[in-house]
């Protein structure tokens, strides 16, 4: 990068700490979470889960923040370049790098997708589209017709959704074009006030709302949090909870996958990292499990009740979001308002979740390239539409499933080993805990000093191994997929690897002309 250009920077404090929990709080906090302790030993899903916070969400949070920071001192905003600045001496460690670009773009294409569903659907509640929808059959229907699955009553063609993620992509490519402080920051700094303030009113109804069928006075919302949260022990002995309650806490805090090493490199040296990667983390997590948890599996429980409540929390967490929650607010006065709530809601915890999926591609492009930005987002508009597109037309045939097992769980676990081993063995614990501390405003407990050495790493390394054991055959030979799917998921892992053989030229090209460029 050229000396005159600057690097773009955060505001304020409370800027990267709101847009960092903006990245974590998602459509993982309010869907994803709930479903997943339902189905996983309700209470009891919280011990797995609590650990994995402790033991790999937290200190990845601040591995993450502290290598970025340090890489942002040599005006790299991405793994490739802070992976090398760490250990020069190896010239292939900015390939592995890649990932943190990757996984990030992969989520992105599909995110934005769903992203733009509720967007729709907040449109929908406010007019009263699906208002007269009384069962699952048909608001089943509705969401089949609106995402082109099938031509019914309600729609006959995918021309609505297809308007919707115009908007919502074009929003979402804006932000991104008035950068880090003009457009994230912006952007986070309005949209999580008013997100908390949405999610305490839902929860406030749900908690009022008692028993509304008189003759079923056991359906009520005290059995409703009991049956998310009673627990049951004995799926502490599945290997399958731990491992879910893992995954859920990095998709839930954005680590693993190279957003917040982007965030954190636009921070100064002298910035703490270690009580504002605390608060970011405890925000995203005073939002996943009291609000995630107190909204839709209880209210989902007093209107469908203790037989059926188990099949709705298994039935995936578009079916829960899209279908349930609709249906359970249409039983309610003010349906219109309190639908638009809910779907409002998700929709900010989309946006600002997806522009922190979108920054790493750009600032890889403007770092590396030294692209100024409005070139690097149009490239990056232009790239991401056109990969949009197989996820849109193709969503019955398991697209974004496949998408969303590479980039959102394979991927993640993967590169939070690398940037473990990389943070704690070859930088060095030492340096590292130097680093870490560098303008703290407090001091990370000792123990964490033997946590990111030995335990992090080693429980990384058993959730891959648990996996590859478990797993790898039946997922690398589609046993769960459909037979006439199979070329679709088939073509969308040739399209994943052809992106990232594409990036690992550009890393290549970059590194090249910056060698020419120093005479190095
Ligand atoms: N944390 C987001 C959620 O809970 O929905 C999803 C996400 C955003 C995952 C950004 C990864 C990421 F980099």
């Amino acid at each position: 990068m050229s000396a005159s250009k600057k690097r773009d920077s955060w505001g304020s404090r409370l800027g990267i700490i709101m847009a960092v929990a903006g990245s974590a709080i998602g459509l993982g906090n309010f869907l994803r979470f709930p479903a997943k302790a339902a189905s996983n030993g309700g209470g009891a899903f919280l011990i797995p889960y609590f650990v994995a916070l402790l033991l790999l969400g937290i200190p990845l949070m601040w591995i993450e923040w502290t290598l970025g920071r340090f890489g942002g001192g040599f005006e790299h905003g991405t793994a490739p370049g802070i992976f090398h600045s760490l250990w020069r001496k190896n010239r292939f460690i900015k390939y592995f790098g890649i990932i943190g670009i990757f996984g990030p773009l992969i989520i992105f294409i599909y995110y934005t997708y769903i992203e733009s569903w509720t967007l729709a659907y907040s449109f929908f509640a406010l007019f009263g589209k699906y208002s007269a929808l009384a069962d699952q059959a048909s608001m089943q229907s509705f969401l089949r017709a609106f995402q082109g699955i099938e031509k019914n009553q309600y729609f006959q063609s995918i021309g609505w959704a297809y308007l919707f993620f115009l908007v919502t992509f074009t929003v979402n490519i804006w932000v991104i074009y008035y950068g880090i402080r003009g457009g994230i920051e912006r952007l986070c700094k309005w949209a999580m006030p008013v997100l908390f303030i949405c999610g305490i009113a839902l929860m406030i109804r749900v908690f009022t709302l008692g028993a509304p069928d008189p003759a079923r006075p056991q359906w009520n919302v005290i059995n409703g949090l009991g049956f998310l949260w009673n627990p049951d022990f004995s799926a502490l002995k599945s290997a399958k909870v731990w491992l879910e309650a893992a995954g859920q806490i990095f998709f839930t805090l954005s680590v693993g996958i190279g957003v917040i090493l982007t965030y954190a490199s636009y921070l100064s040296k002298g910035n703490d990292v270690v009580l504002s990667g605390l608060t970011a983390s405890s925000t995203n997590e005073f939002t996943e499990v009291i609000l995630g948890g107190s909204i839709i599996i209880p209210a989902a429980f007093i209107f469908f009740g203790p037989a059926d409540i188990k099949s709705i929390a298994q039935s995936g967490v578009f079916n829960l979001g899209f279908v349930t929650m609709p249906l359970i607010l249409n039983r309610l006065p003010l349906d219109a308002l309190f639908g638009f709530i809910w779907f409002f809601l998700l929709f900010l915890a989309g946006i600002t979740s997806a522009v922190s999926l979108a920054q790493p591609a750009v600032a890889f492009l403007e770092d590396e390239f030294d692209i100024k930005r409005g070139k690097a987002v149009l490239i990056f508009g232009i790239t991401t539409f056109i990969l949009c597109q197989p996820v849109i037309f193709f969503l019955k045939n398991g697209v974004v499933d496949e998408l969303d097992f590479w980039g959102g769980t394979f991927f993640l676990v993967l590169f939070a080993a690398i940037e473990t081993i990389l943070f704690a063995w070859v930088f060095g614990m030492e340096k590292a805990w130097d680093e870490i501390h560098k303008g703290a405003d407090m001091r990370v407990p000792r123990i964490y000093k033997f946590i990111i050495k030995y335990v992090t790493p080693l429980f990384l390394f058993v959730i891959l191994g648990v996996w590859l054991w478990q797993e790898w055959l039946s997922v690398i030979f589609m046993k769960a997929v459909a037979p006439q799917n199979h070329i679709y998921i088939i073509a969308t892992r040739i399209g994943l690897f052809s992106i990232f053989i594409i990036l690992a030229i550009l890393v290549k090209i970059a590194w090249r002309k910056k060698k020419q460029k120093t005479g190095l």
